[in-house]
């Protein structure tokens, strides 16, 4: 695919801060035998990671807005652009030594998500595209899986049983309904990375609650250019409000949604 410069100034900007978190990654083992583990080491990284993004993506297009994990939001002069990040999702893995983490960079353009892109530095894949341009992975384009029946998907999820960010216990979606249901199920620690695998076909669909819009914006870009359905828990598309997620082909998403809701 060519690139557009948008996708040129992402793709620079993410393999900066992923090189950057690379590094720290190494580091990682040495620190895992200390009592105190290296949790200061972690946040350290993801802060190092997001002010490289916000650095390079700053000089590249000064004056759009930012909705960061960290720092949360800071306003532009150029109310229409708006990029959404997370400069380390997945950090509980990244925190244990487990190379499956990713950074995940949207762009939204008045209100609509329309480019994203999630690159695990540790793999060195990159999952990325544009609204109307197709999303492109390591094979090439990305499209989603085509089984139609849930009892022979895998599906992942993060934790669903409680929904942790609003301490409900009476989510939408538990694991008791799910798990019965699927083919198989994987719960793996990265929600960017989930949606980018269901746009490339290796998991058939995933389901979430409680997640924040950094952790899903670029992945619903993806999953949308890949042909995939993502919606919330009413099937509305109000994911990056509600925080939550259920995302597959049309008959999975569909599946997903008839037989989780209570
Ligand atoms: C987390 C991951 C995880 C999901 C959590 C998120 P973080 O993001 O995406 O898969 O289950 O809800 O908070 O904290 O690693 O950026
Ligand atoms: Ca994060």
């Amino acid at each position: 695919m060519a690139q557009s410069p948008i996708m040129n100034v992402m793709r620079g900007a993410v393999e900066k801060a992923g090189r950057a978190l690379r590094r720290d990654f190494g580091e990682i083992e040495n620190l895992q035998v200390s009592k105190k583990g290296p949790g200061d080491f972690v946040t350290n990284a993801d802060l190092k990671a997001e002010k490289i993004l916000f650095e390079e993506l700053s000089e590249a297009r000064p004056g759009y807005g930012f909705l960061l994990e960290e720092k949360g939001k800071i306003e532009g002069a150029d109310k229409t652009h708006r990029w959404i990040i997370d400069p380390l999702d997945g950090t509980t893995n990244f925190m244990h030594g487990l190379p499956h983490f990713a950074i995940s960079v949207a762009l939204e353009r008045d209100g609509t998500l329309v480019s994203g892109m999630i690159y695990n530095p540790i793999t060195d894949e990159m999952f990325y595209g544009e609204r109307g341009q197709g999303a492109y992975g390591p094979g090439g384009r990305l499209r989603v899986a085509g089984r139609q029946k849930l009892q022979d998907c895998v599906i992942s999820s993060g934790m669903l049983l409680h929904d942790t960010k609003n301490g409900r216990i009476d989510s939408p979606i538990s694991a008791d309904n799910l798990v019965p249901l699927v083919g198989d199920f994987r719960t793996m620690g990265s929600a960017a990375l989930d949606l980018a695998y269901v746009a490339a076909g290796r998991l058939d669909g995933y389901v979430e609650i409680g997640l924040s819009p950094w952790n899903m914006a670029a992945g619903i870009v993806l999953l949308r250019e890949a042909g995939g359905l993502v919606s919330d828990e009413k099937n509305r598309n109000k994911s990056l409000l509600s925080g939550n997620v259920v995302a597959g082909n049309e008959a999975v998403h569909g599946a997903l949604l008839s037989h989780l809701i209570k």
